[in-house]
């Protein structure tokens, strides 16, 4: 087992509702080491998003401790945690995402805006980064001219132009044929081999094939943590089924 990298302990999301509370995630306690490649599934619904935000930082649990990294991301206020997201997290989620107005270069630049580094320096970290994503020959071209392949590969060069530790893939070929979707997990695994940490939520089993740990929700239950060495058995499209 590599060093710890992220620890959930008995973390519950509860959603407030007009009459009634819904339980996105309950008592979910879990350990990922540096540099893994873990996948998330379980049926739409299940709580995949949920988790997946409470590690990136984008929302806080109603109970329990996140911690990422040593950080404790409880801890952390909001211009803090922020920081987190923007140093330590990169994001890939099913929609590109984009900004329609921007050029791709420009797109994947944004992150590192509010960085004090010589321009130069951050273009050559955007080039570094188009390239890895084999995008470059798109870098003048508005999100809008590029077909969905071209502008998840943009989102993933984005997500990985600040050098994160962790990357948060969530349903992140969902919107892709089967060609484009193998590019972008070919690209997700790449950058985890770099030794980054990377977590894929899909609800298809397909989408997390090549992952080495799969963690299986279920109404927001942890029901299945399994490391494997070959391909996941057929489950006849039953993403549900508890993984033992
Ligand atoms: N902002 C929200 N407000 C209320 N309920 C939410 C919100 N986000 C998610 N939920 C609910 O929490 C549960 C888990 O959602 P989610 O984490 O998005 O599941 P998944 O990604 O596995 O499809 C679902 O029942 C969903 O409807
Ligand atoms: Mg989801």
């Amino acid at each position: 087992m590599p060093r710890e990298y992220i620890s959930l302990r008995a973390v519950t999301r509860i959603y407030q509702r007009a009459h009634s509370q819904l339980a996105a995630l309950r008592d979910v306690s879990l350990s990922i080491g540096e540099g893994e490649f873990v996948g998330v599934t379980g049926h739409s619904g299940a709580g995949k998003s949920t988790l997946l935000n409470l590690i990136g930082g984008l929302d806080r649990p109603s109970g329990g401790s996140v911690v990422v990294g040593g950080t404790d991301l409880g801890a952390l206020d909001e211009d803090a945690l922020a920081v987190y997201r923007r140093q330590t997290v990169g994001f890939v989620f099913q929609n590109a995402s984009l900004v329609p107005a921007l050029t791709v270069l420009e797109n994947v630049m944004l992150p590192l805006v509010p960085l004090p580094d010589a321009e130069a320096d951050k273009l050559r970290r955007v080039e570094d980064a188009l390239a890895e994503a084999n995008i470059e020959h798109r870098a003048s071209h508005l999100p809008g001219e590029l077909s969905g392949g071209e502008q998840q590969r943009a989102a993933v060069a984005r997500a990985m132009v600040n050098d994160p530790r962790l990357i948060l893939a969530d349903e992140p070929t969902g919107e892709l044929d089967a060609e484009n979707a193998g590019r972008i997990l070919a690209l997700l695994e790449r950058l985890n081999r770099q030794g980054r940490t990377v977590i894929i939520a899909s609800h298809d089993r397909r989408t997390i094939a090549g992952t080495r740990r799969v963690l299986h929700l279920r109404e927001g239950t942890l029901v299945g943590d399994g490391g494997r060495t070959a391909e996941p058995r057929p489950e006849h499209g039953d993403t549900g089924g508890t993984q033992r």
